[in-house]
């Protein structure tokens, strides 16, 4: 049962195509070809209709259903209730009938099916032949678009030919908020309002607990005169089209969609109507070539700056854009009340809600592509402090205790061993914090917002540690680091670590603020009502941190006693007990020295300039045996590190994984949406993997290496608002260049370099090309082929599920 890639779409560098219909592959291929701009997203189900397996969905950012956690014994601390994105409107609802068989793929004869992604134009399409039972042949094409411009627009385009006859087609334009929600298996929408005419459709949906409101609408154009009437049937409105067709004549049908929502409850349903309605009335005059015009120019525009290229390796070339693709839809600082899921707004599955993700893996490809993006992730923390604050109160402990998962603030993790004891997120979002402000010397949001959560996040690490009776030494007791796979452990490195940089992080700005701008000080001060005593008591307890260095081996152990646990080899274990997170009881995850994820290697990874190449090979030797990558975060991590040791085999290997994670379906979990978090490891297996960029050093620092299989890469890095550095390597040396004015300082294999729009370039070192001859090595399970035997280190090799 090795990891397989399950191919079935063509590789190309900017398309995503699959060709004949894969009904076996159609959930998966729903994710795949998702759209989404931020404000929304639509899996790429079949707008008409279909029997077959299918999870439509349709999502609005921070849009959820709530309800009270059941629990048959509920502790102190439980999260008390739930919130997750909920499935919504479906707003490309459509039904096409020909002599009254309706289009249905999985019963209607079809063929030269074909459906892509563009990832220039962020337009999916797709089309085929339907021959009908009446021996009547319609070529039909679907396109649809969420529109990167607009927000609230999606626009949808049908096109119909007649072939061999003259005759109506009969189609249903409509909006359906009779929608399952399947995580749940409940029909939580209510029609509160709606209208429908020959040229527009309006209606107004409330979910039934949350009572938060969405308003979808749309202007119905088409190509010639058709006769339309109306339906309303329980929560579905729209318009039936009777269309005349002559052979080999296309003519079109155009939804533009304008939706809205409104979780505030105060507003009156009228005043969202009325919202909604003047959404409607602006789009109409868009036409399918208007929006279309707006979203190549968007792409266009956005692809020049954030870019990534891969000479000779189309696999990746794909796979990466694609990754950086589903980033910038799921993702571009509109709205700072926003964040990321999981798996964005392409599938149910992780309820849509926000983690430690967002800071750890996602913050650093916003941060180096779009700042506005990286203040608004950043700014979100505050919005959602009292929800960390009341946290921290019912724990019984003080400042801000950040949820594991959540959407508007609230811990929503009903799992209590993560909810409650993986304390380590709140440090993810200092870090956040001071990793936004390290790179973009934002002080401003330090004054406003970020000095009041480095306070609130070190408060929480002073009450929630304590002296080890043994050592004299602050650490923690009782939680769970990232690993996942050991609950309830005492003094986990990662976590003490972390805890330990949020203390310094906080008296860092607090120093600084002191000589800089005293009255912003003094404001802040005042707010959280901080004291002196505070200052001197997370000084002492960040000197006495335990780090659980082991000073003979170099090592730092994860938590107290992990040397000591029963060793499990990974190889021993059979096939059929993966993913072990799924198929093994607690405690049998919890007795052996498996991990899931990086832990100790994070921090490696985090503050790498702090870490010589000695001890990261020594832990890195130690703990990379020992992970089962049953997180999709992990792959990306192994990569980077194994990249800045010079393994280059293993550096390739792992990058596969994420940046064709989803495309191949390595999981065979895709069906339930995108590994969008993910997606920002494999944006950073590039840059800080191959590239070698180390942010965390007072100066940006490269030491790029080269895959045997790859004749060069190339990317971009936005070093302030109006500047980018574009950094090119190939086979013999390595460039860089400003585009734009001034200069940067940056190191280059230890040397510095200032580089200006003149370029530098320098010769890549030997050492830092992969000869090994691995020349990309592909194994496929839909092909047949036997899966290459990558075990060589790789415990990738074993998986088959995991999240
Ligand atoms: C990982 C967590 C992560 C979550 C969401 C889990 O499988 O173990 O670290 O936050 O997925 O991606």
């Amino acid at each position: 049962m090795a990891k397989t890639a399950h191919r079935y779409l063509e590789i190309a560098p900017w398309v995503v195509e699959e060709r004949g219909f894969n009904e076996e592959r159609s959930e998966v291929s729903e994710s795949i070809f998702a759209l989404a701009n931020e404000f929304m997203g639509v899996r790429g189900s079949f707008e008409e209709g279909y029997s077959g397996q299918t999870t439509q969905g349709s999502f609005f950012n921070g849009i959820y259903e709530s309800g009270e956690h059941i629990y048959s014994t509920k502790f102190k601390g439980f999260a008390d209730g739930w919130t997750y994105m909920v499935n919504s409107v479906d707003w490309l609802y459509t039904r096409i009938r020909l002599d009254d068989e309706l289009l249905d793929l999985a019963k209607i004869s079809f063929r030269d099916f074909s459906r892509k992604v563009d990832m220039r134009t962020g337009i999916v399409e797709r089309s085929f032949v339907w021959d009908s039972a009446s021996g009547k042949s319609i070529r039909i094409k679907f396109e649809r678009m969420l529109s990167m411009h607009t927000s609230h627009l999606g626009v949808q385009q049908i096109s119909l030919e007649a072939i061999n006859f003259t005759g109506v087609v009969e189609i249903d334009v409509g909006l359906d908020f009779g929608v399952t929600y399947n995580l749940r298996q409940s029909q939580p929408w209510s029609l509160l309002k709606h209208e429908a005419s020959s040229t527009h459709a309006a209606s107004l949906g409330r979910t039934s607990s949350s009572g938060h409101r969405v308003f979808s609408s749309l202007h119905l154009k088409t190509s010639r005169d058709v006769e339309t009437s109306t339906f309303h049937l329980d929560r579905l409105v729209g318009a039936t089209v009777k269309m005349e067709l002559e052979p080999n004549k296309v003519e079109t049908i155009t939804r533009i969609a304008a939706n809205h929502s409104e979780k505030d409850s105060d507003l009156s349903d009228d005043t969202v109507w009325t919202s909604g309605f003047l959404k409607l009335k602006a789009e109409k005059n868009t036409t399918w070539e208007s929006a279309l015009k707006n979203q190549r120019s968007y792409w266009e525009s956005v692809w020049k700056q954030v870019d990534v290229t891969i000479e000779g390796d189309d696999e990746n070339q794909q796979g990466f854009r694609f990754c950086i693709f589903h980033l910038l839809q799921t993702y571009r600082g509109e709205d700072p009340r926003h964040n990321i899921g999981a798996k964005g707004l392409t599938g149910e599955h992780y309820w849509g809600v926000t983690w430690w993700d967002t800071e750890t893996y996602c913050l650093p490809f916003y941060l180096f592509n779009n700042r506005r993006a990286a203040k608004n992730l950043v700014t979100y923390r505050h919005h959602t402090l009292p929800g960390a604050q009341k946290r921290a109160r019912e724990l019984h402990l003080e400042g801000a205790r950040y949820p594991m998962c959540t959407i508007d603030g609230d811990e929503i993790c009903d799992v209590w061993q993560h909810g409650d004891l993986e304390i380590h997120v709140s440090a993810a979002i200092a870090y956040g914090i001071w990793k936004y402000v390290h790179i973009t010397g934002d002080k401003e949001f330090l004054r406003d917002h970020g000095a009041e959560i480095l306070i609130e996040v070190a408060r929480f690490y002073a009450s929630r540690g304590g002296w080890g009776q043994r050592t004299g030494k602050f650490g923690y007791w009782g939680v769970m680091g990232p690993d996942e796979m050991h609950t309830m452990v005492n003094n986990n490195a990662y976590t003490n670590i972390l805890a330990k940089k949020s203390f310094e992080w906080a008296l860092e700005v607090l120093d600084e603020l002191s000589k800089e701008a005293p009255e912003a000080l003094s404001a802040i001060k005042a707010k959280t009502k901080l004291q002196e005593a505070e200052l001197s008591d997370w000084k002492k307890k960040a000197e006495n941190m335990d780090t659980m260095l082991d000073e003979s081996s170099g090592i730092f152990e994860q938590h107290e006693g992990f040397f000591n646990m029963p060793h499990i080899d990974y190889l021993d274990i059979p096939d059929d007990q993966f993913p072990v997170q799924k198929k093994w009881p607690y405690v049998d995850l919890f007795r052996f020295d498996l991990i899931k994820q990086p832990d100790v290697l994070l921090f490696f990874f985090l503050f790498g300039s702090e870490y010589s190449e000695e001890a990261l090979e020594k832990n890195l030797d130690y703990y990379e045996p020992r992970c089962s990558h049953e997180s999709s975060l992990s792959p990306a991590i192994h990569s980077i590190l194994s990249a800045r040791l010079g393994r280059h085999k293993k550096a390739y290997e792992y990058a596969r994984y994420s940046s064709r994670l989803d495309l191949d379906d390595y999981n065979n979990n895709t069906c339930e949406g995108l590994h969008v978090t993910s997606m920002a490891g494999a944006w950073m297996n590039l840059v800080y993997g191959f590239g070698g960029m180390k942010t965390d050093g007072d100066i940006l620092s490269f030491c790029p290496t080269l895959p045997a299989s790859w004749n060069g890469f190339g990317f971009k890095i936005h070093v302030e608002d109006d500047a980018v550095l574009s950094v090119k390597i190939n086979t013999e040396t390595v460039s860089f260049k400003l585009e734009g004015t001034g200069f940067i300082k940056i190191s280059v294999f230890s040397e510095l370099y200032s580089v200006t729009s003149d370029g530098i370039c320098i010769p890549l070192p030997n050492t830092h090309r992969d000869q090994t001859g691995i020349q990309n090595p592909v194994e496929e399970g839909a092909s047949g082929a036997k899966p290459k035997d990558r075990t060589d280190g790789l415990n990738l090799a074993r998986q088959a599920t995991y999240t």
